[in-house]
């Protein structure tokens, strides 16, 4: 008896150390649950000849799944290879007069200065891509001078976010979940950790067809704990079944609600019309983002940077526009600024540069496109991002495809 009992206690003691190893883990350095999952664990800076080269080398250390969820578009995938393509339909001149002088890249949007023009694009899961998740890019966009933007699907916690971030700018995205209550319960949680902005996405009803998420049969192996309350079990579902679960149907009102329930500057992305530019500010967007998700969502549509010009042209200054979608060099920094945008985003980038080096990974990202792009503004003559803003370029597509431009 003596001998099955201590059987017993040696077996209940070695199940304490078992659970209280795995609540450790799971409570330090943001890490995230694995669940035979094996995302990156690199800690280091990474050489980055050209943005384009980092592609090729994530899809050879995360496993297939996850790096075809990061890296997939919607359908033929056309309009996520257009996103890149179409900023050649315009040419910057050359100017080498003008006394330029080790440009000046620091701008800032809403009241918040920044080191360079770019930040980072809210987006899901960046657990499939490091154990650290969005806790590692929050530290990597703080130790560049950036804004953090974090996806309400992020694989870290708000609060292990923030705390990564130490007191560095961060804006929280939110897909408006049918839950009115929970929508303002997450806002609050936000806006009580110090989230300065809430960037509400209205491209993205349903999700777009990805045909690479189901080829794979994707589900995902981590949860999204942020919303993991509401929406049940996150882990294990389809991106399907996650958008599935979020509010179908959108409007102005939804804008307009969403103001009612905070005092921070309230950030609409996925514009790429005119007349939803009006909507939203009409409706009380502080800022419109010029978006299509990075191609994920509807092929078949322009490239985000083809209507760029044309929504700017409608909102008129009357609110700041931040860009994205296909940003992978200055010089596209550069030609979006000049057709109009503030400040562009980068969602992929930032996720490879985590899965290569971590949080240090996504700083040389930052620090390769600050390079990158202040030698296209000298080479460009422009001192500083507002001279920039003032540029014309030349459009050198042929005529027509530039019809619609
Ligand atoms: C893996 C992944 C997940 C994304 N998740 C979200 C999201 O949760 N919320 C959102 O508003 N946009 C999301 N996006 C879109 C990005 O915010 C951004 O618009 C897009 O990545 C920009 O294109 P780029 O990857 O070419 O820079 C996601 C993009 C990617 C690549």
């Amino acid at each position: 008896m003596k001998r099955i009992i201590f059987i017993l206690s040696v077996f209940l003691v070695v199940l304490l150390i078992v659970w209280m190893v795995g609540r450790f883990n799971r409570s330090s350095g943001g890490g995230v649950e694995r669940n035979g999952y094996q995302a990156s664990t690199r800690n280091t800076e990474i050489v980055i000849y050209d943005i384009d080269d980092l592609e090729a080398q994530v899809a050879q250390i995360i496993p297939k799944g996850g790096f075809d969820y990061i890296s997939g578009g919607a359908e033929t995938e056309n309009v996520l290879r257009r996103n890149i393509l179409a900023f050649d339909a315009v040419d910057i001149y050359p100017r080498v007069l003008t006394g330029v002088d080790t440009p000046d890249v620091r701008t800032s949007i809403l009241g918040t200065n920044i080191a360079l023009p770019v930040i980072v694009a809210p987006a899901a899961a960046h657990g499939l891509a490091h154990i650290s998740a969005e806790s590692g890019t929050a530290r990597g966009a703080a130790a560049a001078g950036t804004i953090m933007c974090v996806s309400n699907y992020a694989s870290s916690t708000l609060a292990e976010i923030a705390a990564a971030g130490d007191g560095a700018p961060q804006w929280f995205q939110l897909y408006l979940s049918k839950d009115d209550a929970f929508n303002r319960q997450i806002v609050k949680r936000a806006e009580d950790l110090g989230y300065s902005a809430i960037i509400l996405t209205v491209d993205a009803p349903i999700g777009g067809k990805r045909v690479r998420d189901v080829r794979n049969n994707f589900k995902f192996p981590l949860a999204m704990p942020n919303v993991a309350k509401k929406s049940g079990k996150t882990k294990g579902q389809g991106i399907g079944a996650i958008f599935a679960a979020g509010q179908n149907v959108l409007s102005p009102y939804d804008i307009m609600r969403v103001k009612s329930m905070t005092r921070l500057p309230v950030i609409v992305k996925g514009i790429q019309h005119p007349d939803d530019a009006d909507l939203a500010i009409n409706a009380g967007a502080d800022a419109i983002w010029v978006s299509n998700h990075g191609g994920r969502q509807l092929d078949g549509a322009p490239a985000s940077f083809e209507v760029l010009a044309d929504v700017a042209a409608r909102v008129n200054k009357r609110v700041p526009i931040i860009f994205d979608s296909g940003i992978r060099r200055g010089q596209h920094i550069f030609k979006a600024i000049a057709s109009g945008a503030d400040v562009v985003a980068i969602g992929r980038p930032v996720i490879y540069g985590l899965a290569l080096g971590g949080w240090r990974g996504v700083v040389s990202v930052f620090d390769y496109l600050k390079q990158d792009l202040q030698r296209v503004m000298w080479l460009a003559g422009a001192q500083t991002i507002g001279e920039i803003k003032n540029t014309t370029l030349r459009r050198r597509c042929i005529p027509v495809q530039c019809d619609e431009l």
